[in-house]
């Protein structure tokens, strides 16, 4: 079941670097997929917006096919859009590993937490920056993940909003407190400089766009982070 302690890692789930496709060059998509994945991604975050709950447009279905087609990291699909449950099963079907739909549209997460994993996909449900995490943790025993946001959702390249820190301790402390071992992902202003912050605080999903896509050397910021959160420990 979705979110159960397995005996063979620590007390948290394992540290998993996710860059934000949103900030690559879209000309040049594949490789840039390619590049991040030579430099030791775990995960493509994939952001989709529909211009309705965020005010912005980026891509969807057929760009999730066409990814799907050139790497073996799991797609970690962000679904910011209104009605998710219209579109799950399109994503899922074009490749997608993993599902966030996002709490303020989701009314009945336990149904959508079972949707998706009848798919074949891990579910995991997002929180904006204004929503309280109680809207979703008496769920947390249907998800593999929550999703914190960490910026307004619609943009990348924002500045990371710091109330996101007590958010991440105060879901941490309680999946531990309940023994679930979920994912925990931070996304929105990651970078060199806060990723420790974000671990510290109990996330151990780090989404970063900008912040990688905005380097010139992929392989080398993906390993000064990953350093980073070797070196940091939760602390909550
Ligand atoms: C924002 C998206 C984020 C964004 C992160 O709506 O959900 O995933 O792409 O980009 P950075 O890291 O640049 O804030
Ligand atoms: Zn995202």
């Amino acid at each position: 079941m979705a979110g159960r302690i397995d005996e063979n890692s620590g007390p948290d789930p394992a540290d998993k670097l996710a860059p934000s496709i949103l900030a690559a060059d879209f000309a040049r998509l594949g490789d840039e997929i390619r590049a991040v994945e030579a430099a030791g991604a775990d995960l493509i975050h994939f952001d989709v917006m529909d211009g309705h709950f965020v005010p912005n447009l980026s891509i969807g279905i057929p760009v999730m096919a066409s990814v799907r087609k050139i790497t073996r990291l799991p797609l970690d699909a962000h679904l910011m859009i209104s009605e998710p449950e219209r579109y799950v099963e399109a994503f899922v079907k074009a490749g997608a590993n993993s599902i966030s739909v996002h709490c303020e549209v989701c009314p009945d997460i336990p149904a959508m937490a079972k949707k998706i994993h009848a798919l074949g996909a891990r579910a995991s449900i997002g929180i904006k920056p204004e929503t309280d995490a109680d809207r979703v943790l008496p769920f947390a025993e249907h998800l593999d993940m929550i999703l914190v946001m960490s910026v307004h959702p619609g943009f990348g390249g924002q500045a990371f909003i710091p109330s996101a820190l007590e958010k991440l301790r105060h879901i941490r402390r309680e999946l531990r407190r309940r023994g679930l071992k979920l994912d925990v992902e931070i996304d929105g202003g990651i970078k060199l400089d806060n990723i420790a912050d974000a671990k510290a605080a109990g996330a151990n999903v780090f989404v970063s766009g900008s912040g990688i896509f905005g380097k010139p050397d992929y392989k080398k910021i993906a390993d000064e982070m990953r350093d980073t959160l070797r070196r940091t420990s939760p602390n909550l």
